[in-house]
């Protein structure tokens, strides 16, 4: 039997739940990584190798975990992540996830490949609530300009550029499963081959020839920050703060990419100490994702000197098994978690967060 939403203590919990309520299709998708499933276990085991240093006496009544992301106020260190397909969970989409996010005024970050329109998820956006815009880049890039320039018009305050696919993991467990309800609504223009799994089915547009050399040209069509995502070693971080964009995002694509690609803490405990060196802390704000369940793997990660966090499947979870107030539970656990676990390694705020909060030595790091 189903658990009631009460019964969920904490973002594992509705991962359980969907498993066992949601069409086979979907949760195939959803839940699958690339190969064997390295990379996707190890995001989350990742967190469990840094332990905490806390403070005492301090005085910790009162606790702000509000920030800045890309020079916007946020009420909390996490946003919503791109993921595609939004419907193969729930019939509202990513339009729910938008609600859920402007109740607890968190960032959400729009896919190229939602199965609303880009309009519709704009349009359920109120007053300034804060969304960023995840781009595939087409072979096409009178088709991108587009993308980029309407987005940009709309509002959007941050261009995502994945930047770790120049072709789809194998998910193998997505391939088995037979796709065949959701590729005709996605936004990407081009013809689907549904023999392969869904992920297979809507990606075929994308760009692998992109490279460097394209960068200024995206830096000459917007005025939208410029972020790249899905880094994973500290030579591109030193490269992307030589180019000028304003971010990266450490990740490996929750898994789904490369198996075998480290975890994006494993790689922001050696990026943030060769910025430092360089005084290049400032130059470019860091951002990692894959694997944020707990409240102290994100007070970890901005312990290291993460800006913020993207959080993925868990949101798809809460939003396939219980809809709106599933997303909005999900989201004041890690709330209340974030309260608690601040108080109790003694910081009020997040602007106290260090590096002398943790122990990193697990992490092997030579
Ligand atoms: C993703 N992710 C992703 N990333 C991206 O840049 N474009 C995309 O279309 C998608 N689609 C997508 C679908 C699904 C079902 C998942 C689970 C993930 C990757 C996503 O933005 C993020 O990197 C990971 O989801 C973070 O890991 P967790 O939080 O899911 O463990």
């Amino acid at each position: 039997r189903m658990p009631i939403l009460e019964q969920c203590y904490n973002l594992m919990d509705f991962e359980s739940v969907a498993r066992q309520v949601m069409k086979k299709t979907a949760w195939a998708y959803y839940s699958s990584g690339a190969d064997d499933e390295i990379t996707m276990r190890e995001n989350h085991t990742a967190f469990h190798k840094i332990w905490f240093r806390p403070r005492i006496l301090v005085d910790v009544e009162k606790v702000d975990f509000s920030t800045t992301m890309l020079g916007t106020k946020t009420d909390m260190p996490f946003y919503v992540t791109a993921t595609a397909l939004g419907k193969l969970g729930h019939h509202e989409g990513e339009v729910l996830l938008t609600k859920a996010a402007k109740k607890h005024n968190v960032i959400q970050m729009i896919p190229t490949l939602a199965s609303c329109s880009f309009d519709e998820i704009m349009d359920a956006a109120e007053g300034d609530q804060v969304q960023w815009m995840q781009l595939y880049v087409n072979k096409d890039r009178s088709i991108t300009k587009k993308i980029v320039e309407h987005a940009e018009k709309r509002g959007c305050k941050g261009l995502f550029i994945t930047v770790d696919a120049p072709q789809l993991g194998r998910r193998e467990k997505d391939m088995r499963s037979k796709f065949t309800d959701v590729g005709s609504n996605v936004q990407s223009g081009s013809t689907t081959d549904n023999s392969q799994g869904a992920a297979r089915a809507i990606s075929s547009f994308i760009d692998p020839a992109l490279s460097w050399k394209d960068i200024p040209w995206f830096q000459s069509i917007t005025k939208m920050p410029i972020i790249l995502k899905g880094v994973q070693r500290v030579e591109d971080v030193i490269r992307a703060v030589e180019t000028g964009v304003q971010g990266v995002v450490l990740s490996n694509h929750g898994g789904r990419q490369l198996d075998f690609a480290r975890s994006g803490v494993e790689v922001l405990a050696e990026v943030m100490p060769v910025l430092r060196e360089r005084g290049w802390e400032d130059r470019i704000e860091i951002y990692i994702d894959g694997g944020v369940r707990r409240a102290t793997d994100i007070i970890k990660a901005l312990c290291l000197g993460a800006k913020g966090v993207g959080i993925g499947r868990p949101f798809l979870y809460a939003m396939s098994s219980y809809g709106l107030p599933g997303v909005d539970r999900a989201m004041q656990l890690l709330k209340d978690e974030m309260e608690m676990n601040m108080r109790l390694i003694g910081c009020s705020s997040v602007e106290q967060l260090n590096p002398t909060l943790i122990d990193t030595r697990g992490l092997n790091m030579h």
